[in-house]
């Protein structure tokens, strides 16, 4: 059997590095090969731990560009494919669709094609294409219920109609082609190196710093959380034990309002930092809600706990703790992202080497 030389796209990202740390330090024997464009959302400071680990190669490329991904499938001999690359965040698509078309669609089918025709592996009936996507795609869940993996797709934002078309090409090209692919959905996810452009680093952070905290519509939308390492060690498990063809649901069976979620945000942080009780509070400020907001979403997330064994291994309240304690000890990371700098870490350590 070849060694595995496994493509993990968008590892500079929030989720994506958390994979890629997780699979560099648990297989040796893997070869992992990071691919990501270093968009606004890829920050290579979320992986100085492994960047220099002798099973770990990190190569700045765009999936959009088809050519650069079939000369790197060429060169590399990629055995598998863990697929996490996105534009990820709901409001800058409704601002500007067309790059969640390009990179969620187009580059999605290029991995596709690339894999089907350059992989040592895939294009032989071995190996895994593993599509990370989202829970988003199954719609809003306006009369109660979970969302299953047999949930009729009914996608509300440009992000999520991206990521069921993303979804879509990957059954295709299994059914068409028999490319050997899984995919899971999850639920919100939150934790360590989480662009500040998302609720609860958006939120941690503008509390520090005694800045409004816009809460959108009335805050009574529903998202079901899930520690981000979790969601790590579940993309582990469907990789490593997940059936050919299918999907999985991953979620934490962690529901809360937004502006319940923000309320223990605002206590915690209310005590971190010594502030009297109710201060942080006093900083949520409602504003107009986002266009077409999913009222509610939530995993049912019983296949993947039953027929791989998966279980979160953090409640809720040790999660957000922890996650508030990493960006009030990492504030140079976010001061980073704020001045713009985390986009110099590419050319000062990468480019020459
Ligand atoms: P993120 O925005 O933090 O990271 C995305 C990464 O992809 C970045 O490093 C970026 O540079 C890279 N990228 C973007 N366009 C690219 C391109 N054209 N070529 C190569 N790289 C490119 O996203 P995230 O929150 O870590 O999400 C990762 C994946 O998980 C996405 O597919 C997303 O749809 C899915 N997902 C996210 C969540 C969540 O709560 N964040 C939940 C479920 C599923
Ligand atoms: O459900 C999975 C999805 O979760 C992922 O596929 C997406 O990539 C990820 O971004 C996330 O999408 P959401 O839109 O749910 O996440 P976001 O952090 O943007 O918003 C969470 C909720 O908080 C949502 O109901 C909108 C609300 N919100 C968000 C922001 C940024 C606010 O009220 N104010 C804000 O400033």
């Amino acid at each position: 059997m070849l060694k595995k030389n496994i493509l993990i796209t968008g590892g500079a990202g929030f989720i994506g590095s958390h994979v890629v740390r997780l699979f560099v330090n648990k297989y040796p024997d893997y070869h992992i090969f990071n691919i990501d464009k270093l968009t606004y959302a890829g920050n290579l400071k979320n992986i100085t731990d492994i960047e220099n680990a002798t099973n770990y190669t990190f190569i700045k490329a765009d999936i959009v560009d088809a050519n650069q991904i079939n000369e790197l499938f060429a060169k590399h001999q990629f055995t598998d494919v863990i697929h996490l690359a996105a534009e990820s965040h709901v409001d800058r698509s409704i601002t500007n669709p067309i790059d969640f078309v390009m990179t969620n669609v187009v580059g999605t089918v290029n991995l596709l094609n690339a894999a089907k025709s350059l992989s040592p592996t895939l294009s032989k009936g071995e190996g895994v294409f593993y599509h990370v996507s989202t829970d988003e795609v199954y719609g809003s869940l306006n009369d109660g219920g979970f969302f299953l993996e047999t949930t009729p797709y009914d996608p509300q934002s440009p992000y999520s109609a991206s990521k069921a078309s993303s979804d879509h090409f990957v059954r295709a090209y299994h059914n068409t082609y028999k490319l050997r692919v899984v995919l899971s959905n999850c639920s919100n996810n939150y934790g360590p190196n989480q662009f500040p452009e998302k609720l609860v680093p958006l939120f941690i952070n503008n509390i520090g710093n005694n800045k409004p905290l816009p809460v959108y519509g009335k805050g009574e939308n529903v998202r079901d959380w899930l520690y981000v390492v979790d969601h790590a060690r579940a993309i582990d498990d469907v990789f490593h034990k997940g059936k050919i063809g299918e999907t999985y649901n991953i979620g934490g069976f962690n529901e809360w309002t937004n502006i319940d979620l923000i309320k223990v945000i605002c206590k915690a942080m209310d005590k971190k930092l010594g502030r009297t009780e109710g201060e942080s509070e006093r900083l949520i400020t409602y504003v107009t809600d986002r266009a077409g907001h999913d009222l509610r979403y939530a995993i049912d997330a019983n296949k993947i706990m039953k027929e791989l064994g998966w279980q979160p291994s953090l409640q809720f309240e040790e999660g957000i703790e922890k996650t508030i304690d990493w960006y009030l000890a990492n504030q140079e990371w976010m001061n980073e992202i704020t001045s713009g700098n985390y986009q110099n870490y590419y050319e000062a350590m990468y480019a020459n080497r």
